[in-house]
């Protein structure tokens, strides 16, 4: 059994297949995918689909890159949509500086409203930071106590013990398996398996020999296949304990 703890199947690009899809990833041991809301919109589908779907649980929040259209009506929904049944976590959220699609001064109150959100709903956060570390950790110690993922990890190994210290469980994409990725690599040997998660990020970042492509759940099993390589585990006992972290975080 394995968990895809951030996928996007409420996206455009899954609507003329997205039961194939969930088929496939059933078919390679991926029994259960946490569908993660990025805008208001994606958050309603995130809660529609783990409604509609069995395996498919929720989270809902606003990315940072929607910061500058993010409005008190916006807030008041992303609210009552975190009440609904099978809704997991808040996310995904954080800091994004390197693409800088909104400005800095709105994403770090977005940000900051949306964790005081999950205190609120005793949910955890599914935190996404890029080029935006030291902002990211100053937020989230301040909110402390509070419970969380960094999603698609790629920082170095102080980073890494930052997000350990807060108590923050890690997750990894297929990005892992690129070729230039040996830092990555690297890093994963060194993270507590208490604290690993898997994901794939869908419909981003293909595994290498499928780059460019569009992503899906069902590629958590060869990343898993790598990933218990490097951790000189057995698959089974890989995926047994990255289940097992899941279940306990997002409580399900
Ligand atoms: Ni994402």
């Amino acid at each position: 059994m394995l968990v895809d703890t951030h996928c996007h199947l409420d996206f455009p690009v899954f609507d003329q297949d997205r039961d194939e899809v969930l088929s496939r990833a059933k078919a390679q041991g991926v029994d259960y995918m946490i569908n993660i809301g990025s805008s208001l919109e994606g958050s309603r589908r995130s809660v529609e689909l783990a409604q509609k779907y069995g395996p498919v649980y929720a989270a809902v929040g606003i990315h940072p890159h929607e910061a500058d259209d993010f409005s008190w009506e916006i807030e008041k929904e992303i609210k009552e949509l975190a009440k609904k049944n099978k809704v997991v976590a808040i996310g995904e959220i954080g800091l994004d500086y390197f693409k800088g699609y909104s400005q800095k001064e709105n994403q770090l109150p977005l940000f900051s409203t949306l964790i005081k959100l999950a205190k609120e709903s005793n949910l955890p956060l599914v935190i996404h930071t890029r080029e935006a570390q030291a902002d990211t950790l100053r937020i989230l110690k301040e909110a402390l106590p509070v419970r969380g993922v960094v999603h698609c990890f790629s920082g170095d190994k102080g980073f890494l013990k930052e997000c350990l210290d807060l108590g923050f469980l890690v997750s990894f994409t297929c990005n892992v398996t690129y070729k230039k990725a040996d830092t990555l690599r690297e890093i994963i040997k060194s993270v507590p398996l208490v604290s690993l998660l898997l994901e794939t990020d869908a419909p981003y970042l293909a595994p290498e020999g499928l780059r460019g492509k569009r992503n899906e759940p069902a590629q958590v099993r060869p990343l898993a296949e790598l990933v218990a390589g490097l951790k000189g585990l057995k698959f089974e006992e890989l995926a047994r304990v990255t289940t097992e972290n899941a279940r306990r975080f997002f409580n399900f």
